[in-house]
């Protein structure tokens, strides 16, 4: 497939240098192929999704030096990008069909459309635990599906025939859906607003109404959804692991030149990364007042516990060719 224009949709692609790393890879590598292969190079179409929240701007100031390093690191001029925001939920159609090349998500499809219906006695957690009770373990997996089986059937519309597909999803090798693995770090932040609780700051009735809507799929999870919904071959599905506090993964140069004063403080290092991903639901459903006490109490805990334990969060990718359509006989 050598199509005159590559569009590319990265999906989720929020607002920070992320949104860039998988787009520029591919770039790359189309661009070294159309030279083996004698062939001019291609147009970009750059597709960057995510909810209408989204601070897309960012984005759209960063373009600029995204195409100058691109052009550094290829040491010549590449084909012309043109990028487009698209703000709409991915559980949904948003490109017209059969436009879309190449599909990448990374740490964003386990955020469910919403929070699963028949979840009130979830009581005291704010997310499936070991003391959930079944049906709420249950409810949380049938959202997954009609979520994730909806996002293939968009996605399947949209991509050409033998488009390809690569999601990361953050999520647990454990056939257990209340594993650790995948529920001790919102388990932590729930026992940080149970503490709250009994201190009186705030309402039990608050905390019990009060759930995320997250799933951390197993690698059979994600495979058996891929196989029902139909549409896409599996070329390849694999788990890899990264330490909770990002420090943790870098080696030792990195490490010189990023020293801050935040450096060797690993619980302030992931309530902050939790904080960026959970405040504004924290603040929507308990208010703004309790926020700082909730994460200064959540960095105790965490450190507490990172001190004693190797925490790791557990990433599932799963790597897809849209089939061709089957033919009527
Ligand atoms: C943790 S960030 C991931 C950012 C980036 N892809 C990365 O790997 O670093 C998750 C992003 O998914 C987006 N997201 C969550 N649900 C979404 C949905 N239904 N449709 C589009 N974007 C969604 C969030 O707004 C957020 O920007």
């Amino acid at each position: 497939m050598l199509p005159r224009c590559l569009s590319i949709a990265e999906l989720g692609c929020a607002s920070g240098p992320n949104a860039f790393i998988v787009v520029s890879e591919i770039i790359n590598i189309v661009e070294k192929l159309c030279r083996e292969m004698n062939h001019k190079s291609l147009e970009y179409n750059v597709l960057m999704n995510d909810l209408p929240g989204n601070d897309f701007n960012n984005i759209f100031k960063s373009i600029r030096s995204f195409k100058e390093k691109l052009s550094n690191e290829m040491e010549s001029q590449i084909g012309p990008c043109y990028f487009y925001g698209v703000p709409a939920s991915f559980y949904g159609r948003i490109f017209p069909n059969q436009t879309l090349h190449f599909v990448h998500s990374s740490s964003s499809l386990h955020w469910l459309s919403k929070v699963p219906e028949g979840v009130e006695n979830n009581k005291g957690n704010i997310y499936m635990s070991n003391t959930s009770p079944l049906n709420v373990l249950k409810a949380y997996y049938e959202q997954f599906q009609k979520d994730f089986s909806l996002f293939l059937k968009c996605r399947a519309e949209e991509l050409v025939e033998g488009g390809f597909m690569v999601l990361t999803l953050v999520g647990r090798r454990s056939e257990h859906r209340s594993s650790k693995e995948c529920c001790y770090f919102w388990e932590l932040m729930a026992k940080a607003l149970n503490d709250m609780v009994l201190e009186g700051i705030i309402k039990e009735e608050e905390i019990d109404t009060f759930n995320i809507p997250y799933y951390n799929p197993s690698p059979s999870e994600v495979n058996l959804e891929v196989l029902n919904e139909g549409s896409f071959t599996i070329n390849r599905l694999e788990v890899f692991e990264v330490n909770w506090n990002a420090y943790d993964n870098w080696n030792a140069l990195e490490y010189e030149s990023a020293k801050s004063e935040s450096f060797n403080d690993s619980g302030y290092n992931v309530a902050q990364c939790m904080r960026a991903i959970a405040e504004p639901m924290l603040v929507n459903h308990f208010g703004k007042a309790i926020i700082e006490e909730v994460f200064s109490r959540y960095q105790a805990i965490l450190n507490d516990c990172m001190s004693k334990e190797e925490t790791k969060f557990i990433n599932v990718t799963i790597s897809l060719t849209r089939k061709s359509s089957l033919r009527c006989c």
